[in-house]
Parts: C-alpha cells; sequence; structure tokens
C-alpha cells in the first residue's frame, strides 16, 4: 500500500488529534502512516510520499495558519501534482469555509483529492476521532487512475480535437469541455497507482456512465472505483 505522511498544523491540540486518529485508521489497513507536526517534518521532502493526509484548523478568518501552515503549503504545492491528497481539521465558529477554499485550492494544484476535507468542531470526542479512523481507513485505501486516450485513428477526428490527447485523472469536480472526455466505448490507457509504487499500465474500455459521471461533474473516487476525469 502506499506509503502516507499525516502532516499537521495544531495550537491547542484539536487538529493533532484529529491527525492521531487518522494516522491510526490507516495503520488499521496495514498501511504505513509517518505523522509529523509542520515543525518536525521541517525541511524532509514529500517525495517519498505517494498520499499526504493534510491538517490545519480554521484561523485568522476562515483562512489556513498563516505563520507555519501556510508557508508549508506552499512550498510543498509544485510538489503535489499526482498525489493522493486528504485534508482535515478543526474548526471553532465558522461554517467550514476555510475548507472549502482550501479544497479548492488543492483541485488547482492537480493532485488526486480525496473526498471532502473533514472537518472536526473543536476537541473531537469518541465520535469525532471514530469519524477521523473511518476517514483513515478510507484514505488508505484510497487509489486514483490516470489514463491517456489514444488519439483519433482519422484524420478528421483529429482535427475535432482542439488539443493534443489528454492526460485524464481522478480529480473529482472537475468539470471539462465534453470534447476532452472519452467516447463510450473508445479505447483509454489507463495507469492504475492502486497499492503499488510503480504504476503497471492495463487497457480498459471506458464506461458511459464514467462520461456521464464525468460530465456533470459528480465522480466521487472510491477505493473501488477510481473514475476517469479529466486532469
Ligand atoms: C486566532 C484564531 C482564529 C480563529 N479563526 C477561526 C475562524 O475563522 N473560524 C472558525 O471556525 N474557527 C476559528 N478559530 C477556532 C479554531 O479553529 C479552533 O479553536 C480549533 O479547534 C483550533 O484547532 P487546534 O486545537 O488544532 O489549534 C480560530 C482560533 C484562533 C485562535
Amino acid at each position: 500500500m502506499d506509503k502516507t505522511a499525516v502532516i499537521y498544523w495544531s495550537a491547542t491540540g484539536n487538529t493533532e488529534a484529529m491527525a492521531n486518529a487518522i494516522a491510526e485508521g490507516i495503520r488499521a489497513e496495514g498501511a504505513q502512516a509517518d505523522l509529523f507536526s509542520v515543525a518536525e517534518f521541517g525541511s524532509r521532502s514529500t517525495a517519498d510520499y505517494a498520499k499526504l493526509a493534510l491538517g490545519c484548523p480554521s484561523m485568522g478568518a476562515e483562512v489556513l495558519e498563516e505563520c507555519e501552515f501556510e508557508p508549508f503549503l506552499c512550498s510543498i504545492e509544485p510538489e503535489l501534482a499526482g498525489k493522493k491528497v486528504a485534508l482535515f481539521g478543526s474548526f471553532g465558529w465558522g461554517d467550514g469555509e476555510w475548507m472549502r477554499n482550501w479544497e479548492a485550492r488543492m483541485k488547482g494544484d492537480n493532485c488526486a483529492l480525496f473526498e471532502q476535507g473533514l472537518i472536526i468542531n473543536l476537541t473531537p470526542d469518541d465520535e469525532g476521532k471514530k469519524q477521523c479512523e473511518e476517514f483513515g481507513k478510507r484514505f488508505a485505501k484510497f487509489y486514483s487512475q490516470t489514463c491517456r486516450l489514444r488519439p483519433p485513428r482519422s484524420r478528421a477526428a483529429r482535427r475535432k480535437l482542439k488539443t493534443p490527447p489528454i492526460e485524464f485523472n481522478s480529480t473529482p469536480h472537475t468539470s471539462r469541455p465534453a470534447a476532452f472526455l472519452p467516447r463510450a466505448g473508445s479505447f483509454a490507457r489507463v495507469t492504475s497507482a492502486g497499492g503499488s509504487s510503480s504504476p503497471t499500465r492495463t487497457s480498459r474500455r471506458v464506461s458511459v456512465s464514467a462520461i456521464f459521471r464525468a460530465r456533470s461533474g459528480c465522480i466521487r473516487p472510491s477505493a473501488e472505483s477510481a473514475d476517469i476525469l479529466c486532469g
């Protein structure tokens, strides 16, 4: 299974408690989870990790913590493309706006974002810790796919494509021009990174429902089905 780094910032221990429970959940699935505060992670590289679980509470006015976590996140953003990323954090009085903004930012970084960020009000109680563990378990099983379409064979069909062949991955909630989506029954080359550090290549037919869901932008990748979307 993919190696995961759980990296968090926490002032009063709430997000740290979430991080601990998420790491436990990942380990319960038999995967390796290395737990760090941002300070402990220091200048380590994210290159060793296929998965990152990043935690930060809502601070300022619905923003990430600005002195340590924000600079840390900026420093790793160039490395996030293609990585599987889960977000979590504790909040006080808001409605989760900081997490929604954070998710949108991560999608822009072209990573494979796992579910919606997990948010918990203040200190996670037993139920909250359980939620974190389950989140960690699901993240341990999360995988994504990338696939590269073969260019159409006929010259006329190729001309219809406004851009060269497309790289697809499982970034959720991304809407793309229809021309970028595989046609039902078209042959796609799928790179599956699930459970392996060196992806294996397989070919499979693109289902109509995958295309429909991709077009409607309602893909929710799961352990079993990492759906195909443009990345
Ligand atoms: C300076 C500061 C700013 C905060 N801003 C927000 C906010 O904008 N929205 C919110 O919901 N909670 C806000 N909170 C509450 C924290 O998100 C909450 O206390 C959280 O549990 C802290 O997590 P931690 O224990 O991991 O540091 C703020 C707390 C502090 C100290």
